[in-house]
């Protein structure tokens, strides 16, 4: 018997291709939430295939202890992909990730100062399950079991300068920040409110963390997020999902200043950045480079579908995010606009009560976007009208 942690739907997926899976009875249907936004590149992706394949016959693991191919050439294209970042520790998962970027802070703080381990995050922002990554998580349903947590954390509300002025202190050691939130239903910072993340870490000798485990590696049409607007770079970017294809395989990319306090064997993995995962992430950021077109003009596409959908139906108040990540606000639950899509063929999700999210694949056409929305549509006629 499993842990009784997650709620499905009567689908078990069988196998997929593209845009498409399908389950054990043949159905298909258009996959528009990608396994959480991991299978970017759609389903079955020729090139993946092959190099998996090419690699399972060569080595499938070394662990940290030697060298192998694909390590170094990797961090050296997160490290240019970023932007201005030189380091890089490759995890498992997002939670790892950020994992290693808090342990980078707390490192930094204890070697500049007594009492600068404080780190501040934002409200309706997620980071993932581990202990650390939930002590900067900032909805509380998801906290509120595990206490006590990793002290000395404290959220602002998204978006309020003047909150976040009044939290960064000279005892900050780290601001953490979702550049467009993914799990509180795709929800973006302004670049005002980045802007002044930046600036009050240099005032204050604080890092700023930026997470784009949903965001990054391309989902906006960008390559991170934060590289929407001009003069933007983070002292550590922390990615993950399509990173490898589904292979388990997450990094945080560093400057220099974050990684000097820590020293050898301060941090470490068995599994993190395996030749398969490496080598699978370096044909994964070829495609993703290749499709940046593509995903500006859909994903623009994209969200004009869902405005014309918001002006249709009342049940829609808002439409939010950029590229490959749209959210949409409901005035009604959204788990039964969820549930009647899955039974019209088509996969999406709610990240909370009245959120929907689309993370749709970045090979995504306009002509898919056409069949969620007349979808979509669909779902929404059936809908009782809500009290507006
Ligand atoms: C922004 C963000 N950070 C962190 C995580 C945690 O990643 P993982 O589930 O791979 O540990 C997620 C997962 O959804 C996420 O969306």
């Amino acid at each position: 018997m499993l842990l009784p942690i997650y709620s499905r739907p009567a689908l078990t997926i069988d196998q997929g291709e593209g845009c498409y899976v399908w389950d054990t009875a043949g159905r298909r249907y258009l996959d528009f939430i990608t396994g959480i936004g991991v299978n970017a590149l759609g389903h079955c992706h020729p090139r993946i295939t092959r190099v998996i394949q090419e690699q399972a016959a060569r080595c499938l693991h070394t662990s940290n202890l030697y060298h192998h191919a694909y390590q170094a050439p990797l961090a050296e294209r997160l490290t240019t992909w970023s932007g201005g970042l030189s380091r890089v520790f490759f995890g498992n998962s997002g939670g790892e990730a950020i994992e290693a970027a808090l342990k980078a802070a707390k490192a930094y703080g204890t070697a500049h100062g007594s009492g600068k381990f404080q780190l501040v995050s934002i409200e309706g922002s997620f980071h993932g399950r581990t202990m650390g990554a939930l002590s900067v998580t900032g909805q509380q349903k998801y906290r509120q079991p595990f206490q006590p947590l990793v002290p000395g954390v404290t959220f602002v509300p998204a978006n309020r300068i003047d909150a976040l002025r009044a939290a960064v202190t000279d005892d900050t050691a780290a601001i953490v920040v979702e550049v467009i939130q993914g799990e509180n239903g795709i929800y973006p910072m302004s670049e005002e409110f980045l802007q002044e993340v930046r600036r009050l870490a240099d005032f204050h000798d604080a890092l700023w963390i930026a997470d784009e485990i949903q965001c990054g590696l391309g989902r906006t049409g960008w390559r991170f997020a934060y590289q929407q607007f001009s003069g933007l770079l983070p002292d550590i970017v922390v990615t993950a999902k399509p990173l490898a294809a589904g292979i388990p395989l997450s990094a945080a990319i560093l400057n220099e200043k974050a990684v000097a306090a820590i020293g050898k064997g301060q941090h470490g993995t068995t599994f993190g950045g395996g030749p398969l995962a490496c080598r699978v992430a370096l044909e994964v950021l070829d495609i993703i480079e290749e499709l940046l077109p593509n995903i500006r003009e859909t994903g623009a596409y994209l969200h004009e579908r869902l405005v014309q959908l918001q002006g249709k139906f009342p049940l829609i108040t808002e439409v939010r995010g950029i590229g490959m990540m749209a959210g949409i606000q409901l005035r009604a639950l959204a788990h039964g606009v969820v549930n009647s899509a899955m039974e019209q063929g088509l996969l999406i999700n709610c990240t909370h009560d009245t959120a929907i999210r689309l993370l749709p694949p970045f090979i995504a056409t306009k002509a898919d976007v056409d069949q969620a929305m007349e979808t979509l549509t669909a779902v929404c006629v059936e809908m009782p009208a809500p009290a507006v």
